[in-house]
């Protein structure tokens, strides 16, 4: 238990006088708000194939794939941002996270205060492929109850909600489905941070996914410290000064409280 204490403290200590920390998220960092991440064991690719985040998928299985994001969507807007989300934006408050740099599409960042370049757009909003009008996602829910029964039951079929008010197209997630560019911009806004990076933190991401995982590969590369935040093993462990093999929400806000100890306002 020491250990860890000296282990927060130092790194407390090291993102307190950086330059220019930067922050890279997964799905990990809002599993404590109730949104479940891919790879662990209760991870949603645990449950459905990747192949599903496809637009393949939309076109040969609509149902399935529909049904998927309605699931998501659904359980997006009902969770709120947790003490990790919370943490992250009162050090940015602070001047203590020159960029958050996140791969999740739930927006929970954002609700919690903080800017954060979406490598994996959002799921915040929906579009259609015909005409390119945006909705808010929450259009692509079902209106009559039910919809989730129905599916287990096997009577699910698509409706209405997935097509487009304005022209009929179909309505897709604004979310970069496997196959897709990552949004250019984002792309090297991500890129200039993590090369310009003198403490990258990796919170709740197995860093599994490319490119997205090259971004803590530029940090080290233009001589940042690495930390990982993170309940399971990462291939880049072994290069981390810091390693907590623990829950996100926890460590962050022990690091906010060594920072603004409770009591003192949260400013640098
Ligand atoms: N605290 C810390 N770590 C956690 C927590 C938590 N509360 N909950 C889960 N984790 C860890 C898991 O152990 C796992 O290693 O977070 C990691 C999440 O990894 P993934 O599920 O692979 O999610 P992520 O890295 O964000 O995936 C990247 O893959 O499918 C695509 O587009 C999707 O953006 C996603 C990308």
């Amino acid at each position: 238990m020491r250990e860890r204490i000296e282990l927060v403290d130092d790194f407390a200590a090291a993102w307190q006088n950086a330059g220019c920390p930067v922050v890279f998220t997964g799905a990990g960092m809002s599993t404590e708000s109730g949104l479940p991440d891919f790879r662990s064991a209760r991870g949603l690719w645990k449950r459905r194939p990747e192949s599903l985040a496809t637009l393949d998928a939309l076109q040969r299985i609509p149902a399935e794939f529909y049904f998927f994001y309605q699931w998501r969507i659904a359980r997006l807007w009902a969770a709120a941002p947790n003490a990790g989300h919370e943490a992250l934006a009162a050090l940015a408050d602070a001047g203590l996270v020159r960029r958050l740099i996140t791969q999740n599409v739930d927006g929970l960042h954002q609700r919690a205060g903080s800017e954060a370049t979406e490598l994996h757009g959002t799921l915040r909003t929906v579009s259609c492929l015909r005409c390119g009008a945006a909705y808010d996602s929450r259009r692509l829910l079902p209106a009559a109850p039910g919809w989730e029964e129905a599916y287990q039951a096997g009577r699910y079929l698509p409706g209405r909600e997935c097509a487009c008010p304005a022209c009929g197209g179909s309505l897709r997630p604004d979310v970069v489905l496997f196959g897709e560019a990552l949004p250019p911009a984002a792309w090297d806004e991500a890129v200039n941070a993590s090369k310009a990076a003198d403490l990258f933190v990796v919170v709740g991401s197995s860093l599994a996914v490319g490119p997205a995982n090259l971004c803590p590969e530029f940090a080290l590369a233009g001589g940042a410290r690495l930390a990982i935040i993170n309940q399971e093993a990462t291939s880049l462990d072994g290069r981390a000064a810091w390693v907590f093999r623990d829950k996100a929400a926890g460590v962050l806000t022990a690091v906010r409280e060594r920072i603004f100890p409770p009591g003192v306002e949260d400013k640098a």
